[in-house]
């Protein structure tokens, strides 16, 4: 008897496959403000979910989403409190209704095992997960103000539901910071099928990747502002891809296959298209009749809705490549071609505006920036196969999270005692206060549950003078290797004005370092000491609040660095206080956005944000090899009260715009944030850019075609020695010029009239 026991244990021990490193960890993450009782961590087995593919699981599973803790549910605006984490082992888990995931939930599945959700027969809601109920007319949160939260790893099976009746996989209308990964839509194929894998109809993302749509009416049926979707395959479906409506959008690395269209941008409403622009490299469509649909012609309207730009896309069994409204624009091949690239609306290169359809040059893409002829891309990693032992938690080396602690010594212990022996650090989430700066050396790997917060405090970087890294990666020796960062968020608590959030040192020339869903949030969230009760918005007044001047720039790349990527991150001075209820405007200000000064270059902004940085979003000098997909940013709302001439002074070593000499002769307001300014840089591929300036003074009336989109006078900004600048689907709103070159305008936003932007569809600096 013993023996057989003995024998049974050894058995079942060989074959146990070991399980995901999230659902065995010790579970420590602690939300300071959210209240007892309110676990972080919540594994949906613990609430009673069975994962039987037998049971309906739907009222556990949102049970663990709900309860316990103050969630930010029906009627909650947003909250940063509240954070939850939801984890679903292996399994299948039957839902009869949708599974919600409110404010600031991050939906996990075993990486090493994606969990199924099953839709029963008779399921009843908009999205087996609905990401926004419609609880009334509206989405219950507003689109453009959904942040922070992650789904990944998931099979959602909707093929038990009849193929007529409608279903949908996912409902997300959501924004910034937040991302899809590793997700398989499986949906019933063929005729009369009506079923749709992922919905979005409004909001400002954005980044998703690693998904794959099966069957279906349509893979993915979306409108947004903004988005960059990678790795992508719709096999089988009706349509892979209907764009609602959008500004822009970069498709990299899409597998479409055996479709009855690829994508349709074709939508139309009172004749005028509603699709602003299509940017898509790097991808593959097979067996499919038609593999762009357009409403595009030389007399549609808006003038340049429906730009397109292809670079790279493979073709096989695709008679029609392009399509317009009347008929074929652009010829496929019952056989293979590669369309090397191909463009329609309208080019400066770099004058213009050149109103022309038809193949144009590729860009000369940067050796160093590719792999295999493709663009590098790297998925964030979940490090599956290592066991739990591999990680070393930040509380468990003592640091508290708790906004008041200095847990500066603690968590540099639990950095450098984990890259020393290989493991990597997990952030329990937390509020992390930092009273001098952290430094991650080469090999670190650091992972954070949840989005915590690492907070600038006490007063260390109070010198707006002698700026100082909180987070600094790599020291300035010329240090070379990699790190891996993921899942977190540095800010700062109250004012320290010579924080500069990110100084990236390091020199990765093999494998790039990279950053997945690291954002910085400056103000706006309790425990930040910079929401409405310090710094709210003050319309018309130009008086400054020191209170509020925030941090000296979010990220630094400095000169001796090289061989980033940078994927979905979102560097945001706060616009208005999370955690509001009315989500209340506020004035912070931040000095300067992303600083790229490597001489060397070769870094990948896929799908990167920067917004409300007094003097730039953007800016890079002296650099090269540079890739960007969606870069995106919006100009301070409380500008020109006070413009950008306060309060930060010009640090010429910094190369800082000044506004001074250069604004003498500009019309409208000069003295405005630069959503891009690139400085005697060259070997830029940018694909798809949105700078926006939607506010003079927190009213919005400056950023309409009627009052002449005169928020700002110039945005986007070409200077010096710079060569090999390319950008495609550019977009800019409430900008008169929407690019400069050495102080002249080359285009304004009249000849380029777009849906809601203006539109210049392919730029070359030459
Ligand atoms: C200007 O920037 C440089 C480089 O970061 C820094 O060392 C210097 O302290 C700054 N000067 C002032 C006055 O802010």
């Amino acid at each position: 008897m013993q023996l057989h026991h003995f024998l049974l244990a050894a058995i079942s021990l060989a074959v146990t496959v070991q399980s995901f490193w999230l659902g065995d960890i010790q579970h420590q993450g602690l939300a300071p403000f959210a209240g007892a009782n309110a676990p972080v961590f919540r594994n949906v087995k613990d609430y009673g979910a069975r994962g039987d593919g037998v049971t309906d699981d739907t009222a556990a599973i949102n049970n663990a989403i709900t309860t316990p803790g103050n969630r930010c549910g029906r009627g909650c605006a947003s909250t940063t409190t509240t954070p939850v984490v939801l984890y679903f082992p292996a399994g299948t888990y039957l839902i009869s209704s949708s599974i919600i995931p409110y404010y600031f939930t991050q939906m996990y599945g075993d990486a090493s095992s994606p969990p199924t959700l099953k839709a029963t027969a008779n399921f009843q809601g908009f999205g087996l997960i609905d990401g926004n109920p419609y609880w009334t007319e509206n989405p219950n949160w507003v689109t453009t103000n959904v942040f922070y939260r992650q789904v990944r790893n998931f099979i959602l099976d909707t093929t038990a539901i009849a193929p007529a009746t409608p279903a949908t996989g996912m409902h997300w209308p959501t924004s910034q910071a937040t991302s899809l990964q590793n997700i398989v839509f499986n949906m019933p194929k063929g005729n009369g099928v009506v079923h749709v894998g992922l919905f979005i109809e409004s909001g400002s993302g954005g980044f998703m990747s690693d998904l794959t749509f099966n069957g279906g009416a349509t893979g993915a049926s979306m409108g947004n502002q903004q988005y960059t979707m990678r790795n992508l395959a719709f096999n089988d479906c009706g349509t892979a891809i209907i764009q609602l409506w959008n500004w822009g959008w970069t498709y990299i690395g899409l597998r479409i296959n055996n479709c009855g269209k690829g994508i349709d941008i074709s939508a139309n409403s009172n004749g005028k298209q509603e699709v602003g622009s299509l940017t898509l490299i790097d991808s593959t469509i097979i067996n499919t009749p038609v593999g762009v649909a357009t409403a595009w012609s030389s007399s549609s309207q808006p003038p340049t809705a429906g730009s397109v730009v292809l670079e790279n896309v493979a073709l096989q069994n695709v008679p029609v490549a392009v399509s317009g409204p009347s008929g074929t624009v652009l010829s496929g091949s019952s056989g293979s071609t590669t369309i090397t690239a191909w463009s329609q609306g309208h080019r400066y290169t770099p004058n213009g505006p050149a109103n022309q359809i038809g193949a144009i040059a590729p860009n000369n893409r940067p050796s160093v920036l590719l792999d295999g002829g493709k663009y590098y891309t790297r998925s964030k990693p979940q490090y599956e196969s290592l066991p739990a032992s591999s990680f070393v938690s930040v509380r468990s080396a003592g640091a508290r999270g708790d906004a008041a602690a200095d847990d500066t010594a603690a968590i540099q212990n639990a950095i450098n005692s984990a890259t020393s022996a290989g493991k990597v650090v997990f952030i329990d989430y937390g509020l992390y206060r930092l009273t001098a700066p952290i430094t991650i050396p080469p090999g670190a790997k650091i992972v954070g549950e949840g989005y915590p917060v690492l907070m600038a405090a006490g007063g260390y970087w109070s010198n707006v003078d002698n700026p100082q890294p909180v987070i600094k990666i790599g020291d300035t020796s010329g240090q070379a290797g990699s790190v891996e960062l993921s899942d977190f968020v540095v800010g700062t608590q109250g004012s320290e004005p010579g924080a500069v959030l990110f100084e990236y040192n390091l020199a990765s020339t093999g494998t790039p370092s990279a950053m997945w869903d690291v954002h910085t949030r400056i103000g706006g969230f309790t425990g930040s000491q910079l929401q409405v009760a310090q710094c709210l918005k003050q319309p018309g007044s130009s008086t400054v609040v020191q209170q509020c001047v925030a941090a000296y720039m979010s990220f630094h790349a400095t000169k001796q660095s090289s061989g980033l990527y940078m994927e979905n991150t979102w560097l945001w001075v706060a616009d208005h206080d999370i955690d509001d209820n009315a989500n209340t405007q506020t004035t912070i200000y931040a000095g300067r956005g992303v600083y790229i000064e490597s001489t060397e270059g070769r870094f990948w902004l896929m799908g990167t944000a920067s917004e409300h940085h007094v003097l730039y979003n953007y800016q890079f000098s002296n650099t090269k090899n540079i890739f960007a997909s969606e870069l995106q940013t919006e100009t301070p709302y409380f500008m020109p009260t006070p413009n950008a001439l306060v309060p930060f002074k010009v640090n010429t070593s910094l190369r800082d715009p000044d506004f001074g000499a250069s604004c003498s002769g500009v019309a409208g307001n000069c003295a405005a944030a630069w959503g891009l300014r690139v400085l005697d840089s060259r070997d830029f591929v940018i694909y798809g850019a949105g700078h926006y300036s939607f506010f003079s003074s927190y009213s919005t009336t400056c950023s309409t075609v009627e009052a002449g989109e005169n928020c700002q006078s110039r945005i986007v900004s070409i200077e010096g020695s710079s060569s090999n600048i390319n950008i495609y689907n550019l977009n800019t709103i409430g900008s008169l010029s929407m690019i400069d070159r050495d102080g002249r305008s080359l285009a304004s936003w009249q000849d380029n009239v777009n849906v809601y932007p203006a539109n210049i569809a392919v730029y070359r600096s030459g």
